[in-house]
């Protein structure tokens, strides 16, 4: 029971790799609050399978590229909870378009749904842990892209190198109240994200090929790993990234 009793915010929580964060806290003993902005019946089977498991649950629809949707989550999870101990900025979307296709309004919303928010919920979560007088984690899922090009998804990995130094820098900054800024960066995962990858035979086989293990990864083998770095088995852990890719961006064709 690595979480017992904490309470454990998710960003964009009913789907994909959130999903799986908010199934694996839960198992460990946390308290969650699942958002997410659409499917809320998918939030609420969601819930009722964590509740089944004797887990608690709570969905909240927050438009977490504002700061007031934000206040939103923090508010739910000291009412429905009591306080909050881990804020999980997961929410994520990108466009798959290069710096020559991609439009005013597809940047904004990548930046503003990958990195605004994360942003703010550190701010957000950061002041709720020192006005409980509590060490609390903030962990961003971030991505192997936040420091290796994707070409043809630039918006995305300028949202993912903000993170990374976002991470950096607000774990220096509240390194003295005991709050740990964390990043994981997963590599390619068997989530919608990637679902027109994986619809394509010969473009599955050309990113399985460029993985030394071999696959994609399961969002639950990412989601062990988001639940370890929140818990004290990480206490030492901060202002840095943890990436977990299966070798990807370690590959090489060996020529
Ligand atoms: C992106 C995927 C990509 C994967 C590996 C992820 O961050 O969302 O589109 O397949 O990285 O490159």
């Amino acid at each position: 029971m690595l979480l017992k009793e904490k309470t454990v915010i998710v960003t964009g929580g009913n789907s994909g790799i959130g999903e799986a964060i908010v199934i694996a806290a839960a198992a460990a003993g946390a308290n969650v609050v699942i958002d997410y902005v659409a499917h809320p019946e998918e939030t609420s089977s969601l819930i009722a399978r964590i509740e089944a498991a004797g887990g608690k649950a709570v969905g909240l629809d927050a438009d977490i590229s504002t700061v007031a949707g934000l206040q939103a989550l923090v508010q739910t999870a000291v009412e429905t909870f009591g306080g909050l101990d881990v804020f999980i900025n997961n929410a994520g979307i990108e466009t798959r378009t290069s710096v020559l296709e991609t439009s005013e309004e597809q940047y904004q919303k990548v930046l503003d749904i990958n990195l605004k928010s994360a942003f703010f919920g550190t701010q957000l979560a950061a002041k709720q842990f020192i006005a409980q007088g509590t060490a609390g984690v903030i962990l961003n899922i971030s991505s192997v892209h936040e420091d290796w090009p994707m070409p043809g998804n630039t918006a995305y990995c300028v949202a993912k190198g903000g993170m990374r130094m976002l991470t950096r820098t607000a774990g220096v900054e509240l390194g003295e109240h005991g709050i740990r800024v964390l990043n994981l960066c997963p590599g390619a995962v068997e989530t919608p994200i990637n679902a027109s990858t994986m619809a394509d035979p010969g473009k599955l086989k050309s990113l399985d090929a460029a993985i030394p293990l071999g696959r994609m990864a399961k969002p639950e083998e990412i989601a062990r790993m988001a639940v370890m770095l929140a818990s004290d088995t990480a206490a030492y852990l901060t202002s840095t990234s943890v990436f977990i890719d299966g070798g990807l961006m370690q590959g090489s064709v060996g020529l």
